[in-house]
């Protein structure tokens, strides 16, 4: 597992500590808007914490995961940013989305973007991926304007079977990713 920093943010696997902020941030609906299908995430905190526990299990398994993204100044747990299999999306598999998720207060501070840079970085430099998508609502313009910040393109239109829901998949290849540094 893994600890990254920028500027502003610290970047480690989530922890138990985590488990309030984290349950606050899944029952905000309008955090969950746009995901799966806008309901709100577990409200009870023994789910929470398994949420906590495979992430922690999923950087054992893949060596890739979620990171808990917290402030450098004062620590406070502002949000998430992972590399995962898109499991909803078995059509696109074998392939590694990059997904972020913040608690509102943290909005509009380009937190999400300096965060998901770094792992982007790690996505193809350390994990050694080929190719992320990153997968939205048609609807999630906030989240649009985060994949392309970080150089992500508009790839295919796909829709998610278990809810017969329409998604929008960007995607940066290694390629791409490396020509983006380069310029
Ligand atoms: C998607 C989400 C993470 C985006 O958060 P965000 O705060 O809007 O995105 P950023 O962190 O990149 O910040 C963007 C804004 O912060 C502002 N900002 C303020 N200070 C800034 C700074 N120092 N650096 C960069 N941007 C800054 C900018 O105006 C920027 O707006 P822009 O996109 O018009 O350029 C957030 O809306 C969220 O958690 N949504 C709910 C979960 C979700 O939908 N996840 C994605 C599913 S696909």
């Amino acid at each position: 597992m893994i600890t990254l920093t920028t500027d502003r943010l610290l970047l480690r696997p989530p922890s138990e500590e985590d488990i309030a902020p984290l349950l606050e941030m899944n029952t905000d609906p309008e955090v969950m808007r746009y995901i799966g299908d806008g309901s709100p995430g577990p409200s009870d905190p023994e789910s929470t914490a398994g949420i906590v526990a495979r992430a922690r299990q999923g950087w054992a398994d893949n060596g890739f995961g979620m990171l808990s993204v917290l402030t450098r100044d004062g620590g406070e747990y502002a949000g998430w940013v992972t590399l995962a299999e898109p499991r909803f999306l078995p059509q696109l598999l074998p392939v590694v989305e990059i997904g972020w998720r913040f608690r509102r207060a943290f909005w509009g501070r380009g937190y999400a973007t300096e965060a998901a840079a770094p792992l982007l970085a790690f996505a193809f430099d350390e994990a050694g991926l080929d190719r992320i998508v990153s997968i939205r609502h048609p609807d999630n313009d906030r989240s649009r304007r985060v994949m392309e910040k970080l150089g992500l393109r508009f790839a295919e239109e796909a829709v998610v079977p278990v809810r017969g829901t329409r998604v929008l998949v960007d995607a940066i290849t290694r390629e791409e990713y490396a020509a983006r540094r380069g310029g």
